[in-house]
């Protein structure tokens, strides 16, 4: 099979072991609050995710019971079931874990990136990145919590003037960490300019434990280079999985329909946003599960029709509350020849 990602030889495909863990392969599915739930990472695995990360899960939230968190942090009878944590106290991220393992997840990863200043602003997420003692604390009480493997997702530094990934990456390997991933800008980047994966080469040379290289990788190029450049043994796909549940088993497969733009024909987009559609109903219900799905099902028709084409169709699908109807839309949409409907 020709190398789509000629620049690096980080063989994607390959499996890499984190801690006690093997993963089928090096193209993961990255934690993003309100996508990466249940439906969304079934769909993601079953088209060839080496790993797939839930939603970040709040961790005092989870521990007093909160429903929501609890549903974020099932496992959906996946063979690897990664949660992902994030808080501000080490009592209640210990406990977090722990829950978590004994409800069967396989892996807890630690937010140490997220940059919303709802997070940030109760210390959580990258601000812990501006406390590094504060932020070894709380991941010596998770690791000392559970069995399974604990791994961290950072970003780089809180701004350009601090940039401590690899200090952190270090300690946290000392500590017991089983694998770090960068999302390869600052916190006071957000998702601004783009993201520097040569910077992460620093983090590589304090560590040797797996890295996971994050940010902007949105095809074989983007994933090749980025490896190349970062000197990380696996990806992370965010944002470009969007209305893509496939891109990340498609760049791992090196299958063509990790173009970006979907190259599936659109008899198989059909039966995949139906698929989605039956488990977002299963998961939440149909009330809530319609108003989660319209997100997905926007991406869905941006993808396979930049030009809005289908724009009635969209409104009506976008707009309905009854699970029949959407199923018919959806039918309609993406399920006949684009010949058809577009007639
Ligand atoms: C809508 C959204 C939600 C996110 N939620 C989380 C989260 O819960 N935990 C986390 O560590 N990162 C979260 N992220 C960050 C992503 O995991 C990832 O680091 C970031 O989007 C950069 O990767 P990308 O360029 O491939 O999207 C989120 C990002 C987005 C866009």
């Amino acid at each position: 099979m020709k190398n789509l990602m000629e620049k690096t030889n980080v063989d994607i495909s390959a499996p890499i072991k984190i801690g006690t863990l093997t993963c089928r392969n090096r193209a993961f599915l990255a934690p993003m609050s309100g996508i990466s739930d249940v439906p969304f990472r079934k769909l993601a695995w079953k088209f060839g995710a080496g790993l797939v990360f839930s939603e970040m899960v709040a961790s005092e939230a989870l521990v007093s019971g909160q429903a929501e968190m609890e549903m974020k942090a099932l496992g959906g009878g996946l063979p690897i079931h990664a949660v992902q944590i994030a808080g501000r106290q080490a009592k209640w991220m210990a406990l977090a874990g722990k829950i978590s393992e004994d409800n069967g997840a396989d892996l807890i990863d630690i937010n140490m990136g997220c940059p919303a200043r709802r997070v940030t602003n109760g210390l959580s997420g990258s601000a812990l990145m501006r406390d590094p003692d504060y932020a070894m604390r709380l991941i010596e009480a998770v690791i000392g919590a559970v069995k399974i493997p604990v791994t961290l997702k950072m970003r780089l530094g809180w701004d350009d003037q601090t940039i401590n990934a690899p200090q952190l990456a270090m300690r946290a390997q000392s500590a017991g960490i089983a694998m770090v991933s960068v999302h390869a800008r600052t916190r006071c980047q957000f998702y601004k300019g783009s993201a520097d994966w040569d910077a992460v080469r620093a983090v590589r040379s304090t560590t040797n434990l797996p890295l996971v290289i994050n940010g902007d990788i949105i095809d074989h190029q983007t994933a090749g280079e980025a490896l190349e450049r970062s000197g990380a043994d696996a990806v992370m796909i965010g944002r470009a999985s969007y209305g893509a549940p496939w891109l990340a088993g498609a760049l791992a497969n090196q299958s063509p329909s990790a173009k970006g733009n979907s190259s599936l024909a659109p008899e198989s987009v059909g039966s995949i946003i139906l698929e989605h559609f039956e488990e977002v109903l299963l998961h939440y219900g149909s009330q809530i599960g319609i108003r989660q799905f319209r997100k997905h099902l926007s991406w869905y028709i941006d993808r396979l029709s930049a030009d809005n084409r289908y724009s009635p169709l969209r409104i009506s699908m976008l707009t309905s509350s009854d699970p029949n109807h959407i199923r018919k839309l959806i039918n309609q949409l993406f399920c006949q020849s684009i010949e058809t409907v577009a007639a």
